[in-house]
């Protein structure tokens, strides 16, 4: 089975590499570079002892896209390609919507075009918003996005609703949580550009002493502690997900043409709990303060995993210790 990953050599992309060679599949990576690092390939291969095959290109280079499928068949296509900075966003939308959006545009027509088929996306639970009822479940009502970037996910959806509705393509959107942590070889991890704005690369390095202080967006949230509150997963059950996803279309156990899932642990975090919790996995103090709310940020969000859990017979199992575990071993390997 050989199967495309868009972005293969990103954060998310890299662990769902390792874990597909893990499971057997041939991997073929899409990437252009702009977000990630040509040594993540000799570090999934020194993992896997297997070396993807790799094209380097812009998704956005049309013929390119349309040249690859004519000469490469697969069994799936996993799309994580995608610029993915909310703030970066807000500044500069176009970019967003001709990068996540052109992109995708480009696969799909190629995979109509050369007829192939099952295609698993990267969305995000950015499109619930601020959710009204904890937990989230896949049935929750889409609220307008608070970012370019988080538009650009639900434009995504409507997308795929509108072409798997068309035509004979199958697909599946894994809507992540908070996406943390690393392999826990240390091998690849995250590899923010320029001072990190997600919680965790900013914890590890604040620990690491890039950062003076950690500053605590808010605790006046209505919270039991008044920071607000996440569901971390730790990128390697995520990985995982996507090998199930993929299995589900592969075999056609898929029930409609265009499925939802929830990717979380369905724990939900506050920002106080992850310091404590890597202050515990660690044995570092972290030095931090609290300031104001950061613009757009929601009050809380944690999954209901049960849908991913009874059809597509995935759970996450790594805690939140494990993860900032992880990302401390692998904050350690950075020069
Ligand atoms: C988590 C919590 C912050 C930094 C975003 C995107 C989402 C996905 C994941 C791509 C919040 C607090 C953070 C800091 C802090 N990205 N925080 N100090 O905002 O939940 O989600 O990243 O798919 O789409 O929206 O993640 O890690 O930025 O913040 O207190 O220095 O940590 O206020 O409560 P977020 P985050």
């Amino acid at each position: 089975m050989k199967v495309l990953v868009t972005g293969g050599l990103g954060f998310i992309g890299s662990h769902t590499v390792v874990e597909l060679q893990n499971d057997g599949f041939k991997v073929v990576i899409i990437d252009n570079l702009s977000n990630s690092k040509i040594e993540v390939l000799e570090q999934i291969t020194s993992i896997t002892g297997i070396k993807p095959q790799f094209e380097e290109f812009n998704l956005l280079d049309k013929p390119k896209v349309e040249a690859f499928f004519n000469s490469n068949k697969v069994d799936g296509i996993i799309h994580f390609a995608a610029s993915k900075a909310v703030g970066e966003s807000v500044e500069r939308p176009l970019l967003y919507y001709n990068n996540n959006l052109g992109s995708l545009l480009n696969v799909l027509e190629a995979m109509l075009v050369s007829k192939q088929d099952n295609f698993i996306f990267s969305s995000s639970c950015t499109v619930y918003g601020q959710a009204d009822v904890m937990p989230i479940t896949e049935n929750a009502p889409i609220k307008p996005a608070e970012s370019p970037y988080g538009n650009t996910k639900k434009i995504a959806e409507d997308i795929l609703n509108d072409t798997t509705n068309a035509h004979s393509l199958n697909a599946i959107a894994l809507r992540y949580f908070n996406p943390i942590g690393a392999h826990p070889s240390a091998k690849i991890g995250e590899l923010p550009i320029g001072v990190p704005q997600n919680l965790i690369p900013y914890v590890t390095q604040t620990a690491a002493g890039i950062h003076e202080q950690l500053s605590v967006f808010g605790d006046d949230y209505p919270t039991p502690d008044g920071t607000a509150i996440r569901d971390y997963i730790h990128v390697v059950d995520l990985a995982k997900a996507h090998i199930v996803a993929l299995k589900r279309l592969i075999e056609n156990k898929n029930k409609t043409a265009l499925e939802f899932f929830n990717i979380g642990t369905g724990k939900g975090s506050s920002v106080l709990d992850v310091i404590y919790a890597f202050e515990k996995a660690t044995n570092k103090k972290l030095n931090y303060k609290i300031v104001p709310r950061r613009a757009g940020d929601i009050t809380e969000a944690y999954a209901d995993t049960t849908l991913a859990n009874t059809e597509l017979g995935w759970k996450s199992e790594k805690s939140l210790e494990d993860a900032l575990g992880d990302a401390w071993r692998w904050q350690l390997q950075q020069k």
